[in-house]
Parts: structure tokens; sequence; C-alpha cells
């Protein structure tokens, strides 16, 4: 497996050793026999927040930060944005293959056959206030399937999780519309099986009286680039979560609900909810310059800026940018555009940003055309949610077929007290104890 060789000196023992380098990463436990002494553990590698760490090896994603390249199975972002529907993109990224015809006619009508939920899903939304956020209601509704199909557990037999896949890809829509319609009191609308994915997704939204909902083509459309633009993102924040949380063989609902937790967090995919409070805080162009100041100064994040693997610019913020000028020819300029573009440059000229690799990343814009697109803020996290989905179960199969893969149990640095006798309660001293502060 190795292609060449590291070799490194022990400056403590003066021996050396050769650690096999395979596409340029050495294997953690190598560093296991460097020690010195036998009571000695041996070497471990200290990566907080994995910066330099490969948890696995994956062909599903592939992202040169640095030249700002994105690929799914080999295949470049932009085209399969241009040319292909959301579940053909699904189908290739769950299966390493784009289908022909009939595969993809077979997988559609599978998906199709799954939409709908349980009666009892409404029962347990009724129970929601109407101001939760659709995010927790999301994650609590994905995480509840997993008591109506108990089955699920079985995740070591390849059909029983086909099913399962089938399942989550069919039903998040209508859950992640569910949860629109409960926050407004709304009766909840099935699925239509004569739309497409984002056609359907839309009808559950916004159907009211009409007996057959008609999606503007252009914003269905639309809709169906961004849902391929969220796909997989390779080994980030909640794609780690569901490997994690898989490794121990939870089933894929409660794995999926433990990825979408993660996405929630506005560093991950809150954060297109956070540029829309942004941009509506900022208010005008004239005020972008004073927010800037703010930004550097460290008071607050300029929010769908910056990305851990991008330093150069994010490709999908590219396509957003593009497939916004298209909606808006429908719908009407959306006037935080004008903000935002200009928040873009002032912060590309910027010292600050320049030093540091700043760019716009997938929330920046996301936010602005699902505004125009007519959806609530408070639910773009979810609707980040849908389309990763594929991912995350792209993600946990890949891992579950693995051989190298176990559970997933990091390593500390211990930085605690050593052994220390308990004192009595009588005879303790009031301490600045952590945990009871
Ligand atoms: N605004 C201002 N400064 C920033 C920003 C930002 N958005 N992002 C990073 N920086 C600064 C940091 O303060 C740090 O500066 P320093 O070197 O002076 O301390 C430097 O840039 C490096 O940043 P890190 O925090 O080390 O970068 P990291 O890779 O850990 O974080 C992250 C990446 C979380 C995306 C970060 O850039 C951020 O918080 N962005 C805003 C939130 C956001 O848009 N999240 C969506 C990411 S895309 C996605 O998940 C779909």
């Amino acid at each position: 497996m190795a292609d060449q060789v590291l070799k490194v000196v022990d400056q403590r023992t003066k021996l050396a050793y050769d650690l096999p380098l395979f596409k340029g990463a050495i294997r953690s436990m190598d560093l296991r026999q460097i020690k010195t002494g036998p009571e000695d553990f041996g070497v471990v590698g200290y990566d907080p927040a994995f910066l330099n760490t490969a948890a696995c090896q994956s062909s599903i994603t592939f992202i040169d930060g640095d030249k700002g390249i994105l690929r799914y199975r080999g295949y470049p972002i932009e085209q399969l944005a241009e040319k292909c529907s959301f579940l053909e993109v699904a189908y290739l990224i769950l299966n390493g293959e784009l289908p022909t015809e009939g595969q993809l006619e077979n997988w559609v009508d599978d998906i199709k056959h799954h939409t709908m939920l349980h009666e009892k899903t409404k029962n347990f939304l009724e129970s929601f206030n109407h101001d939760a956020h659709p995010m927790g209601m999301f994650i609590s509704c994905v995480a509840a399937l997993s008591t109506i199909y108990p089955e699920s557990r079985n995740v070591l037999d390849p059909e029983n999780r086909k099913l399962q896949i089938r399942r989550l890809i069919g039903k998040v829509p209508t859950i992640a519309a569910y949860t629109y319609r409960h926050s407004l009191g709304y009766p909840y609308v099935y699925p239509d099986n004569d739309l497409n994915y984002s056609e359907n997704f839309m009808n559950m939204l916004w159907r009211m009286v009409e007996p057959k909902y008609r999606a503007n083509p252009v914003l269905s459309r639309a809709l169906e680039i961004l849902f391929i633009l969220h796909a997989d993102h390779e080994q980030n924040c909640s794609a780690n979560v569901m490997r994690a949380a898989g490794s121990s063989q939870a089933d894929p609902y409660v794995s999926v609900a433990a990825a979408a937790a993660a996405l929630s967090g506005p560093l991950h995919g809150g954060a297109n909810e956070e540029v829309l409070k942004m941009l509506d805080e900022i208010g005008t162009k004239d005020r972008v310059p004073a927010y800037i100041e703010k930004v550097k100064a460290g008071h607050v994040k300029l929010m769908g800026f910056g990305h851990r693997v991008y330093k150069n610019y994010d490709p999908r913020a590219r396509i957003i940018k593009w497939a916004a000028d298209q909606v808006f020819v429908a719908t009407g300029r959306n006037p935080k555009l004008d903000i935002a573009m200009e928040l873009e440059r002032v912060a590309l000229e910027d010292e600050y940003f320049i030093k540091r690799k700043l760019y716009p990343n997938v929330d920046f814009y996301s936010g602005i055309i699902y505004q125009a697109l007519g959806f609530n803020p408070n639910l773009f996290t979810v609707l980040f949610a849908i389309p990763r989905t594929v991912g995350w179960l792209a993600q946990w199969q890949e891992m579950l077929e693995d051989p190298e893969q176990k559970i997933a149990r990091p390593r500390q640095i211990y930085t605690g007290y050593d052994a220390r006798e308990l004192v009595p309660i009588g005879k303790r001293v009031a301490q600045v104890a952590a945990l009871a502060r």
C-alpha cells in the first residue's frame, strides 16, 4: 500500500523509524512503536478539531480547497448542477456511477414509494409549540422514524440498508414540509407522486386549496440545483458525526438525526440563517464598511465567510450566484443581494480577509436565493439537511463496508489531577470546582 517512506529519528533514544506513507499520509498507529521503553505508551497524534487528520479513505467526494474544485464521484459539480436532476446525483453519490435511463426510472419510482409518513408523525408534531424551530422538529421526527422501523437496526444487512436509505431520502422532504405547515397551523399536504423531488416538496409546502400544485419551472429547477450543491461535502462536521454515530451500529434514523443536529449549528449549516440575520442587521449598503470593522475587531464573525478546506473560493457559491440571477428574473431581485455583494467586494479587498484566505462559502448566497424562492429563514437549515441526507447515508454506507473501520473512539491527552484521596464531606474546604461554579 505504501508509496513512499518517511524516516523519523527519535532524539530521545536516537532510534530511527521508517513510517510508510500512503497518498501523503502516515498511519497514526505507526507512531505507537516510537517509545522510550516498555512502560511508554508510545507517541500519539494530537489534533484537536481534526485540522490535519484523515479519518477514513473515501471515494465519494473530492475537494481541492486551494483550487476551488468539488467533484462527486469524479464529476465536476458545475456539470452535475447544469445537466442532472437531484435524484440522478443522489444515485451517483450512493452507487458510484451515474444511472442509465432505466436505472434512473426505477430509482425515482423507488423513492416515490417512500414519501408518505406514518400518520402518527402528525400527532408527534402536534406536541411541538407553534414557534418551535423547524430544525429541532426535523431532527426529532427523523429520530422518531427509528421507532417506526425497528428492523433498521440490522445495519449489517446490505438489503436492509438499501431499504432504509430509500425511505430516508423519500421522507425527509415530507418531514421538512410538515414542520413548516405545523409552524403556520396549516393542514399537512400529502406527497404528489406525479411531481419530481423538488416540485413535490414545494407542493407539500405551499399547496392550499388548488386541486393540483404547479411549481414555477424556473424556481423548482433552482431548488433542484441547490439540492445538488448541498448533497455531499466529504468529511465535514455533520458527515463526521454521521460516521461516528453509525460506527456504534446505531440505526440510520438516529444517526441521521445526530448528523442533522451537528448541521444545525451556526458554524455549519445554521450559517445560512445567520447570514440573513446579518444582512438584516446591516440594513443598507452604506453600513457595510462599519460592519466589516466590527468583524475585524473580533466582535462578530462575517457569517457565510470562511471554510476549513476552501482557501480560494467555494465553487458552490459561484453556482448559487448564477442560479440567483435566474430566480430573480422570475421573482424580482432580493434587495439583500446588493448588500451581500457589497460585503463580498469590501471583504475581498481587505487585508484581514486576504491574509486569512476568507471567501464566501455556500451559505453566503444560499439564504438570499432561498428567501427569493419563498422560504422563511428558519427553514433554511432544513433545506440543507434534505439533500445532505444523501451524503450522510453514502458516508455511513461506505464506513460500514470499510473493513478498516471500527467504533470511532479518539484518544485524549489527560490534563486533570493525578490520583488523590477522597476527603469526607464534613471535612472538605470549598474549592472553585469547574462543575460547581
Ligand atoms: N469572519 C471573521 N473572521 C473569520 C471568519 C469569519 N467568518 N472565519 C474565520 N475567521 C478568522 C478566524 O478568526 C481566524 O483568525 P485568527 O487567525 O486571527 O485567529 C482565522 O480566520 C482562521 O479561522 P479558523 O476559525 O481557524 O478557521 P476554521 O477552519 O476553524 O473555521 C469556519 C471555519 C467555522 C467555517 C469559520 O470560517 C467560520 O466560523 N465561518 C463563519 C460561519 C460559516 O459561514 N459557516 C459555514 C461554513 S460552510 C458549511 O458548513 C456549509
